[in-house]
């Protein structure tokens, strides 16, 4: 820490074993700490705890109906907050630690303001050891929505969490950029085929080896609460570069882009993904930046592939306003 830090920058810590504790007592007494996870950082407080829920919301400006995901460290805990289904045991087993969110029938002790007033209750272990290793030493589960104001792009950097809620955390915990760069997959799997909810990293590819997985009917997509607001967006305007589309690019001037394939010349600055994995990677963190480099218009190249593909195309068109 240099003295040159301003207060708000003093708030980010490395995540040391002796931080990660001073972070679990700042949790215990009910405040908030952003972390690290392999997605993207996390906005967490108790779970069990609704007035630390309540901050949260708060601190995001985040609807009141928009549940959050509970971060707990294994499938057993999970149990103690929902109906675990054989099912749900299995893909536990294959996919946590990791970008996974399952949603289940939620149990009594989860507070209604953590689950948005519903009956369920969304649920996932990270990959992240700092993240694993804050919650074993809180003893209750992390409510952690991304550490984002509501309809922002999420953060996949400390310093995006600070310049986002800097002012209504209390800690931020730095393990660096996040890996995978999208948020989790989230799957309703209170019925046996599976509801994709918000395409990730696990792909229905992967989720099909353990049950038969789908997006979700339009009528669970209305009652989602997640999919009915304006998300992921830049502050200025973000259009799609389809295979089809002609004439994106026509006429513009003050225009910025980032995608895999290459764009035409003329653009004010460009930011090139080699793979899918690197555009998921890169995709947030490029939008913060090209939204400051004075251009008017970012065009996204949208990648018309399965996998990771669709996680892309979900947050780039929820970006750009669709949907
Ligand atoms: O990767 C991630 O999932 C990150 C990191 C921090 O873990 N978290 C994250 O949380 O993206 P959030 O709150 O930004 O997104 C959670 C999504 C929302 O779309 C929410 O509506 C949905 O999960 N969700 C949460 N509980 C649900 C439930 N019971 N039923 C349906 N959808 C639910
Ligand atoms: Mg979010």
């Amino acid at each position: 820490m240099n003295r040159f830090m301003t207060d708000r920058q003093k708030k980010i810590f490395d995540p040391t074993e002796g931080n990660i504790s001073k972070a679990a007592e700042i949790l215990r007494r009910g405040g908030l700490v952003a972390f690290p996870t392999e997605t993207v950082y996390g906005l967490g407080a108790n779970a069990l705890d609704e007035r630390a829920v309540g901050k949260i919301f708060e601190a995001k400006g985040r609807p009141g109906d928009n549940p959050l995901i509970l971060h707990v460290s294994c499938a057993d805990e999970a149990s103690l907050y929902a109906e675990v289904t054989p099912q749900a045991l299995e893909l536990m087993k294959r996919f946590w630690p990791g970008p996974l969110t399952i949603v289940l029938c939620a149990a009594d002790v989860v507070p209604l303001a953590a689950r948005g007033g519903l009956d369920t209750v969304a649920l996932r272990a990270p990959a992240n050891p700092a993240a694993l290793s804050l919650i074993r030493k809180c003893g209750f589960p992390l409510a952690g929505p991304s550490a984002n104001k509501s309809g922002r792009p999420s953060p996949t950097r400390a310093i995006d969490v600070l310049n986002d809620i800097g002012d209504s955390v209390d800690m931020i915990l730095d393990g660096g950029e996040t890996g995978i760069g999208v948020e989790s997959t989230v799957a309703d799997a209170t019925e046996p085929r599976l509801a994709i909810l918000r395409p990730g990293a696990v792909t229905r590819e992967m989720l099909a080896e353990i049950a038969e997985a789908g997006p979700c009917s339009p009528d669970k997509a209305r009652r989602s609460p997640g999919t009915r607001y304006r998300h992921y967006a830049p502050s200025v305007e973000l259009r799609l570069w389809e295979d089809s589309s002609q004439g994106v690019f026509d006429g513009e001037s003050a225009w910025c882009y980032m995608g895999m394939r290459k764009p035409p010349k003329g653009a004010l600055r460009t930011t090139i993904f080699a793979t899918p994995e690197e555009y998921a990677h890169g995709l947030f963190s490029a939008m913060r930046e090209l939204e400051r480099c004075g251009a008017k218009l970012i065009i996204a190249d949208f990648p018309d592939m399965p996998g990771l593909g669709e996680a892309i195309r979900n947050r780039l068109s929820r970006a750009a306003g669709r949907q």
